[in-house]
């Protein structure tokens, strides 16, 4: 049933003067590529999509169709991938585009379970594509629009148990228009108007509507659980380079940290990379060498931790597994061993 008071129209009025132009977008009726809404949304995923659309249309040239992607090498796609981060999300991609491709002929499933079957898609994925591509009223609620529906209906439940009850207040309001349109537009409408500080209530066309905007503070909304705070850990990357300026890396195992990417040797920050103790900082170097500490350490923020990686340089010329010793692409590198190689080659 359709709310008799959220005021969908008015979004949609909202959305066709300020909504964003975006690479993989179309407006209603036009409906977009499902590979490249399923695309952007995995991209989207923890990223923001100033960040994400140079990657967007960086993974669209190389592989133009599904097809194209899921017959690429993981470590092309990872590679492609270096520097969003998450890098599960990388190869989940890669395993839903080689099953889209050989038991779906290419087409993604079209509704919310057929999709959930695919690996990476989680509830609210699976509701955006099915939406977006699709067209079918599906239950789309990310962060952006759970911001919005807890300040208009004041959902005083802290999240994240807030989120059935939001969930149902999304389908309540969902209106029979449209239906590709109206999640888009209320992220775009959450991320320029309702902000998280700050709201544009002046400018807003919900504001007649909304109870947070008539308690006076907006912002209070949604209510959160309080934040675990992040514990600190500390690490250390060894990097080895031979006289041709090639470094030693290796690919992390799939499962864990920074998986399946190319990185430094490293240790203690994670609890299968050996401990670190900095009173003897070698110990856990991937061979004998001359090392020594780099002057400068790292510092790095993942969604669980504080890290701050000490780095050791050392010049190396004995042989070693040869596909070891590469020149270093820093844009295939995840970003903190990027942070890496640029302390170590300040040092050589
Ligand atoms: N965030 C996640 N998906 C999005 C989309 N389709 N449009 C804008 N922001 C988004």
């Amino acid at each position: 049933m359709t709310s008799p008071t959220f005021p969908a129209t008015a979004i949609f009025d909202w959305y066709d003067r300020h909504g964003r132009s975006l690479p993989w977008r179309h407006r209603w009726p036009d409906l977009a590529p499902a590979y490249h809404v399923w695309l952007s949304e995995i991209m989207l995923q923890q990223t923001v999509v100033a960040t994400v659309i140079p990657y967007f249309l960086d993974f669209t040239r190389r592989w133009p169709e599904i097809c194209d992607l899921a017959a690429a090498g993981q470590d092309d796609v990872m590679a492609a991938w270096a520097g969003l981060g998450y890098y599960a999300r990388a190869r989940n991609l890669h395993r839903a585009a080689g099953i889209v491709c050989a038991e779906h002929q290419g087409s993604f499933p079209d509704d919310v379970a057929g999709l959930r079957r695919l690996p990476g898609i989680g509830p609210y994925t699976a509701g955006a594509i099915a939406a977006i591509a699709f067209g079918r009223r599906s239950t789309v609620v990310d962060g952006n629009i759970e911001r919005v529906l807890a300040r208009y209906f004041v959902i005083t439940t802290p999240l994240p148990a807030a989120k059935a009850e939001i969930g149902g207040r999304y389908d309540e309001i969902l209106p029979p228009e449209r239906p590709s349109d109206f999640p888009q537009a209320l992220m775009d409408f959450a991320n320029a108007v309702c902000t998280p500080r700050n709201p544009g209530c002046e400018a807003c066309p919900l504001a007649g509507g909304c109870a947070a905007r008539r308690a006076g503070t907006p912002e209070a909304w949604p209510v959160k659980a309080p934040k675990k705070t992040r514990p600190e850990r500390r690490g250390i990357a060894f990097v080895a380079t031979d006289s041709q300026g090639r470094a030693f890396m290796v690919s992390r195992p799939e499962r864990g940290m920074l998986g399946g990417m190319l990185a430094f040797p490293s240790a203690g920050w994670t609890p299968d990379d050996g401990a670190y103790d900095p009173e003897n900082p070698f110990a856990n170097a991937p061979f004998e060498a001359d090392w020594r500490m780099a002057g400068d350490s790292v510092s790095h923020i993942f969604t669980h931790f504080s890290l701050s990686m000490d780095v050791a340089v050392a010049r190396y010329d004995g042989a070693g597994p040869p596909e070891t010793w590469q020149k270093v692409r820093p844009a295939s590198l995840p970003t903190l061993m990027r942070k890496v190689w640029m302390v170590a080659r300040r040092q050589s």
